[in-house]
């Protein structure tokens, strides 16, 4: 994954400058890329690192992060054994009030076009049972590469979806989603009981 991650890199960071996108800002764009086993059969995708995981250099360790880990341990489901990428691979910033503090932002979709070849060889490379969008970026993104039409999260979380004969997709909503709106937890444990179901019935 390591030379697929470099070339993106800098083939990202031109497209970037040349269709100038925010983020100029000053700040030189910083990654982070997946994490975890290349033979993973399920595959985790978020929406864009924020500041903690530019920290340490890997998706989810934030507070997201935290309450992802915390429904994975609930459903016996091992985040060691999970492929965790975001759709796009640097931290969405815009300047903030303070000179020199900057914020996080919403991706654009030209951003999410741009991207999706690198999420595509990722999934090709990987060729998950299943893939996981966390939120509607990623669900988003599923869509355009399968060219069908737009789903939104609130209309199809927790089902599941036939990518190809071998690939799922279950949509879930962005573990930060419940932070601003708690009655989110209880959907959201309950689609992971759907992803744990699932995932017994391949076992067999
Ligand atoms: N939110 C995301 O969508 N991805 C991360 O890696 C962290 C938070």
């Amino acid at each position: 994954m390591n030379g697929l991650n470099e070339c993106f890199r800098e083939k990202i960071k031109l497209e970037i400058e040349e269709n100038r996108i925010e983020p100029a800002c000053n700040l030189p764009l910083q990654f982070v890329y997946g994490n975890g086993p290349t033979d993973a059969k399920v595959v985790m995708i978020g929406e864009a690192p924020g500041k903690d995981e530019v920290c340490f250099g890997r998706p989810f360790v934030g507070k997201a992060g935290e309450i992802l880990n915390e429904i994975l341990l609930k459903t016996g489901i091992k985040r060691e054994q999970l492929y965790i990428t975001n759709v796009v691979k640097y931290r969405l910033v815009k300047e903030g009030s303070r000179q020199g503090s900057y914020r996080n932002r919403p991706v654009t979709k030209k951003e999410i076009e741009i991207m999706l070849p690198w999420l595509k060889q990722e999934l090709d490379l990987i060729k998950p049972k299943l893939i996981l969008t966390l939120g509607n970026v990623p669900l988003r993104a599923l869509c355009f590469m399968q060219n069908c039409g737009i789903l939104e999260i609130g209309a199809c979380h927790g089902d599941v979806f036939c990518v190809n004969d071998n690939m799922f997709h279950i949509p879930l909503y962005h573990p930060a989603s419940q932070i601003y709106n708690r009655s989110l937890k209880e959907v959201f444990d309950e689609d992971f009981k759907k992803v744990r179901i699932f995932l017994e019935s391949q076992e067999g």
